[in-house]
């Protein structure tokens, strides 16, 4: 007690919050609740104004948490003008008017707090630049896996190594669709209508489904890793809205989990894979038993050797646990006066890999005739291609005559996969490609 007391003597700082949704509403509980633990570390955090275009709403807000002294306003320049606010949390989401607000507190000489992936993922090295120039904190944990602290475990913690390898299950709702499709055997679109009941997936999933969630989030762990500037349109992306029950099963059978994985990785010194897609994962692999909502992130680096981080990548106040220790941070250098010191430059430049010129194994799985002579033009199919098959599995003959064929290939350069299916497309005896997955594996 005696400590928290002189501690908020020593040094108060004054935060701005905009933004009272999910995790701004988080953000505020947790402040509120664990204040004077906060203040216990070394300084007392007080949020002057909340900014939220509801704000009766917001007082209400305030009032029910015991804040006696914190103010509502809908306008945000209520926080940026205001000299005695330090830190600025922005908890608003999407890029604009977050970007005018984010430079408006940059420009006004505040650190900034955001878990803004859209905004990072797009606009991230100008706010960095912004940041600088200013010499304030531009802080975004909470934008990559929630809760889960692997952003200042790449700036910090694992900045000695060479990070051979980044592959993250960063997003919750298409982790929690593959983990109900592969504990239920249900179909994909029963599995996303469970995740939008339970109110995991949002009414319009694509951000989701689709991968570029995933792909934003890969951008920015890419860009810290490799210390260059990956925005989410370099991302290769591809979603899970084409992988069936029977792929699901298929992988079971292999020894194998489907999870959609980002993935990054340097090629040489001046190019990096940043890629999202379904992939399928050895069961014996860590990131093979990350299940429902849950996110991880496994990292290789050459000092190191593997680690995962693991834990609530969404949610209130997980999401809520991250930004206020950016929070405490951002405090923590106006305290020392050592703001700025955050600084994210990208000194180096790799261009990201077209996927063509990247290697993989994969899963494909064909409708064929069932008819002599077939598996052997499919596979002159792929020699034609330089590729080399690594095991064919025919399971499966239906009632339309047509016979179900599984192949997995050795390494394959995706440039020469894509030929190869373009052959196969123009066999008269193949039907249909049903399915393409990658493989984890050598
Ligand atoms: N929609 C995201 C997910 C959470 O399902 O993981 C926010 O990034």
């Amino acid at each position: 007690m005696q400590n928290t007391k002189e501690a908020e003597k020593a040094r108060t700082v004054k935060v701005g919050l905009i933004g009272l949704g999910t995790v701004g509403g988080g953000t505020l509980q947790l402040l509120a609740q664990n204040g004077r633990l906060i203040a216990d570390r070394g300084f007392a955090l007080h949020v002057k104004r909340v900014c939220n275009l509801d704000v009766p709403y917001t007082e209400a807000k305030i009032a029910e948490l015991g804040l006696t002294d914190t103010t509502a306003t809908s306008d945000f320049h209520d926080l940026v003008d205001d000299p005695e606010i330090e830190v600025i949390i922005e908890l608003i989401g999407g890029i604009h008017p977050a970007l005018e607000m984010v430079q408006a507190a940059l420009r006004a000489g505040k650190s900034v707090v955001t878990a803004n992936k859209d905004l990072v993922a797009s606009h991230g090295a100008e706010l960095f630049k912004l940041a600088e120039e200013q010499q304030a904190d531009f802080l975004f944990e909470a934008s990559v896996a929630g809760g889960i602290p692997i952003l200042k475990a790449l700036k910090d913690s694992l900045a000695a190594n060479n990070i051979v390898e980044i592959m993250g299950v960063v997003n919750g709702t298409t982790n929690y669709i593959l983990s109900q499709m592969s504990s239920t055997g249900a179909d994909f679109q029963p599995c996303l209508q469970r995740a939008q009941e339970l109110g995991y997936a949002e009414a319009n999933p694509t951000n989701d489904i689709e991968g570029f969630d995933a792909a934003r989030k890969m951008a920015i762990l890419a860009s810290i890793a490799y210390n260059t500037n990956i925005t989410e349109d370099m991302v290769y992306v591809e979603g899970i809205t084409k992988i069936s029950k029977f792929d699901i099963d298929y992988a079971a059978q292999l020894g194998y989990v489907i999870k959609l994985v980002g993935l990054a990785r340097p090629q040489g010194d001046e190019a990096a894979e940043v890629c999202v897609y379904p992939l399928m994962i050895p069961a014996s692999h860590p990131l093979a038993a990350v299940n429902d909502v849950f996110n991880a992130v496994f990292v290789e680096g050459d000092a190191l050797g593997q680690s995962m981080f693991y834990g609530r990548g969404a949610g209130s106040l997980p999401t809520a646990s991250a930004v206020v220790g950016d929070v405490i941070a951002a405090a923590r250098h106006v305290v020392n006066g050592t703001r700025g010191s955050y600084g994210l430059r990208q000194f180096a430049s790799r261009r990201v890999l077209p996927i063509g010129d990247c290697f993989n194994k994969f899963y494909i799985r064909l409708m064929v005739q069932d008819k002599p002579k077939v598996l052997a033009q499919i596979a002159e199919a792929f020699a034609d291609s330089e590729i080399s098959l690594d095991s064919v599995i025919q399971k499966r003959v239906m009632d339309s005559g047509l016979a179900e064929i599984v192949l997995i290939t050795h390494q394959v350069r995706e440039a020469n996969l894509q030929e190869a299916m373009g052959r196969l497309h123009r066999l008269a005896c193949v039907d249909c490609v049903a399915s393409m997955i990658r493989v984890k594996g050598e």
